[in-house]
């Protein structure tokens, strides 16, 4: 059957995987494929993408998905772009073919650089201007320890040679035409807001920081807000469509589950978690551990801003224990694993394999599981992996209460959305754990239908941001059942662990 609708089709550009979605007016999916790359670790704390493969799996998802709807781009109003943010790649701007693999936002071998720039003045030194403290997992450093590390690439990039981008940017530059055809090479407020490099007040490049952190601008993308025509997909299945929506994919959630009033927030639980705060039009500077970020900015309004608590490991906990411990086969196992058990057992795992990002911000940290006894199994290992993701999230919660209380505000509840919101052991525990209800919308995939959302009103599609607030219907509400003494206790116990694993690292 040929449809006889348009839509608009996401491009979710994730850490573990590449997908294509396409969404209908009432926001709800029609087609969707899927294509997971290589995670590449080649030494202990380095996290490496190839973005050649990333670049054909996307293709691969956007042809995958129109198949599976028999549509063509006739039946596309528009692409959006979302992504996994902070993950760099340089290339050749002649040829296309990156200098590097990428490096992912887990990795941390950008430790030495980020102590040094923090120097003196300690890790708050750009904090002003760029709304984050110097730690590994940000993008601009990321860039440096590429031009450092490949010969003769500072010079190729100050003359113009190489171009640098966050994955949105190297996705659309590949869309839009690449090498052949004169690539868009653009980003957004969101992705950039995540490089140390750009200046959250005027949203442009800060001369002084890509000059201290040691980024030639000649190589930066432009940026641009994140609902607007950047080019046209051209030449392939989808050439002629109007790429009009990018939001790094933290934001897109944050604006596909409808978090549009300052005040409302969305946590999403991902191979790491990401708690953001839509805090309007005002930059609110966290008294405690938290990161401010662009939220979103539609064409030429005022930019949206946010504060966000990052989780470094929460689903990549759960990967973690199927390859690299064998305890599970598949992701969805440890909910009956740790159904085996009665509770935890005493023990508690740490997850700190990137350090401990928000609200500790300890790049010296790693992961320990402490509270063994003989009496500890795989299921105690099991739950404690899953009580990890939301005791973490307690922490950001936490720190966010803090800041929004500051503003005048407090959280009354909290959406969520994200793979793990699947399993309902952690999400009920979330809500114990919190004490607050814990809330998931009734179309789960927000972050592809952020970015959706951004590109169809950039072109008409959606005519305004009501239209992303009245197709938003809850789905599924958890409530607190725990007893508030035996939460406290088990939170002091996580607090303890988290202890034990900070001065790892010399
Ligand atoms: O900041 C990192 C974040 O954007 C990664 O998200 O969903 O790909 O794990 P995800």
């Amino acid at each position: 059957m040929t449809p006889s609708q348009t839509y608009v089709l996401a491009i979710d550009q994730g850490t573990t995987s590449s997908r294509a979605m396409i969404f209908d007016e009432s926001g709800e999916v029609a087609a969707v494929d899927q294509v997971e790359h290589e995670q590449i670790f080649l030494r202990a704390g380095w996290v490496e993408h190839d973005p050649i493969e990333i670049w054909k799996n996307t293709r691969k998802v956007i042809g995958g998905a129109l198949a599976q709807g028999n549509f063509n781009s006739k039946h596309i109003a528009a692409v959006g772009i979302t992504n996994q943010r902070e993950t760099v790649v340089v290339w050749e701007k002649s040829t296309g073919q990156p200098i590097h693999n990428a490096v992912v936002w887990q990795d941390t071998r950008t430790q030495r650089l980020v102590d040094e720039l923090a120097g003196d003045d300690g890790p708050d030194r750009f904090k002003a201007v760029c709304g984050l403290p110097l730690a590994t997992y940000f993008a601009g450093p990321k860039i440096r320890w590429i031009l450092d590390h490949v010969d003769g690439a500072r010079e190729r990039a100050e003359a113009g040679e190489l171009l640098a981008g966050t994955m949105d940017t190297w996705v659309l530059w590949n869309l839009t035409g690449g090498a052949d055809n004169d690539g868009v090479h653009v980003t957004d407020v969101t992705n950039a807001s995540r490089t140390m490099l750009m200046d959250l007040r005027s949203l442009s490049w800060s001369e002084e920081l890509c000059e201290a952190i040691g980024v030639p601008m000649a190589m930066l993308p432009q940026i641009r807000s994140s609902s607007e025509v950047y080019g046209e997909c051209k030449p392939g299945v989808l050439n002629g469509t109007p790429v009009a929506g990018i939001l790094g994919d933290q934001q897109a959630a944050t604006f596909g589950q409808a978090c549009l009033e300052p005040g409302t927030a969305k946590n999403t639980y991902g191979t790491g978690s990401f708690m953001l705060l839509n805090t309007g039009t005002e930059i609110v500077e966290s008294d405690n551990g938290l990161l401010t970020t662009v939220c979103y900015r539609l064409g030429e309004e005022d930019a949206v801003y946010a504060l966000e608590g990052s989780i470094a490991v929460t689903g990549s906990l759960v990967q973690w224990v199927r390859d690299n411990l064998g305890l599970i086969d598949d992701a969805p196992q440890i909910e009956d694993l740790a159904g085996t058990v009665e509770d935890n057992g005493g023990v508690y795992f740490v997850p700190a394999f990137s350090g401990l990002f928000a609200p500790h911000w300890r790049p010296d940290a790693r992961g320990a599981i402490v509270g063994l006894t003989r009496y500890a199994n795989k299921g105690h290992i099991a739950r404690a992996v899953l009580e990890a993701t939301a005791f973490q999230t307690r922490e950001v919660l936490d720190a966010m209460q803090a800041d929004a209380e500051r503003a005048g505000d407090r959280l009354s509840e909290l959406k969520v959305d994200g793979g793990m919101i699947a399993n309902e052991t952690l999400m009920q525990f979330q809500a114990d754990i919190l004490g607050l209800d814990v809330v998931r919308p009734e179309v789960a995939e927000t972050t592809a239908l952020g970015a959706a959302y951004a590109a169809g009103l950039a072109v008409g599609y959606w005519d305004s941001v009501d239209e992303i607030t009245a197709n938003w219907g809850e789905g599924q509400r958890w409530s607190p059942q725990m007893d508030d003494d035996e939460v406290a206790r088990l939170y002091r116990q996580w607090q303890k662990a988290v202890t034990r694993t900070l001065d790892w690292v010399d």
